[in-house]
């Protein structure tokens, strides 16, 4: 399958969660939740669960709600990093974020909402039950303390810092490192792959996620509006650390270049047909937004 071919599967399923009548009470947080998770976002992390569920010798077809539930996970650490007390950006995915069209309130509500209705996607697929408590289990490790909101505080913290290179690895691998790491773990559990393509898988994850914010943090200061679908310059105005800061976009580009070959490399000794993720590794590191 292509990367389109996916992204529209993707939406397809995405686009049967959460539609409620207009006799539901609790439709106008199903709507500002479905604003979000159907606005348009790469797919990035359920289209790494499918394809690794698949180079696993799994079924992409069972293996849906758990990519559908990780891009619910990261639909509201998106709404909630947007919101006014985190980094107050008003744009996303070319549209007015969340809090702006819905409130503060139900902005946060439909944040929290998203994160249990991921774990609820996963553990309600049709796959056996070991296989379901792994993924459960991936992206739980990979979001709380230790993980994603650790990053979130970290990267809050610094502001206005000046951090070294160690602490700013730190803050970028729990960010958004650990959450791609999980996509490529839950591909291989949802498929029961073996231990060894667990570890292969993480490192996959590891290297692209690297990569994947060094571009994030390149984007917000090259790119434009138009094309990124959020605002530019919110890392400066937020007086944040990034790697655009603290290394020059030269040895950005360099280190993108030199992560993305290791992501392609990991794979060969654990899997056989590796050509999709060779290819989303590069189209990650040359993406414009
Ligand atoms: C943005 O993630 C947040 C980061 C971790 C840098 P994406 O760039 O994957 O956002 P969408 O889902 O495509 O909008
Ligand atoms: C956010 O990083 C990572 C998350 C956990 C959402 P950024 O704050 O750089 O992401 P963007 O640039 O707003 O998408
Ligand atoms: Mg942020
Ligand atoms: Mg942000
Ligand atoms: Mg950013």
């Amino acid at each position: 399958m292509t990367q389109n071919e996916y992204r529209e599967k993707i939406d397809k399923a995405l686009e049967s969660c959460f539609v409620l009548d207009d006799s539901q009470s609790i439709k106008g947080l199903a709507e500002s939740m479905r604003y979000s998770l159907l606005s348009g976002g790469k797919r990035i992390r359920p289209m790494l669960v499918l394809e690794f569920c698949r180079i696993a010798g799994g079924d992409i077809d069972l293996a849906m709600p758990v990519a559908c539930g990780i891009e619910m996970l990261h639909t509201y650490s998106l709404i909630h990093d947007d919101l006014p007390c985190m980094d107050n950006d008003e744009l996303r995915r070319g549209r007015p974020t969340n809090h702006m069209v819905f409130g503060e309130c139900t902005a946060t509500l439909a944040g929290d909402a998203l994160q249990s209705e991921a774990f609820a996607s996963i553990l309600h697929a049709d796959l056996p039950a070991s296989r379901r408590v792994l993924c459960a289990e991936c992206l739980a490790d990979a979001v709380g303390l230790d993980g994603m909101c650790g990053g979130q505080y970290l990267d809050m913290i610094g502001e206005g810092k000046l951090l070294s290179e160690t602490e700013l690895n730190d803050i970028i691998t729990r960010k958004t490192g650990d959450l791609l790491i999980a996509a490529c773990r839950m591909g291989v559990a949802a498929a029961g792959g073996s231990a060894k393509q667990l570890e292969a898988a993480a490192y996959y994850g590891a290297y692209i996620g690297y990569a994947f914010q060094i571009v994030d943090d390149m984007l917000d200061v090259l790119s434009t509006v138009e094309e990124l679908g959020k605002p530019i310059g919110s890392d400066a105005e937020e007086h944040k650390n990034t790697f655009m800061t603290l290394l020059g976009e030269e040895e950005c580009r360099r280190r993108v270049q030199k992560l993305t070959d290791e992501a392609k490399n990991i794979l060969q000794s654990c899997f056989d047909d590796t050509a999709f993720l060779c290819e989303l590794a590069d189209t990650l590191a040359e993406r414009m937004h």
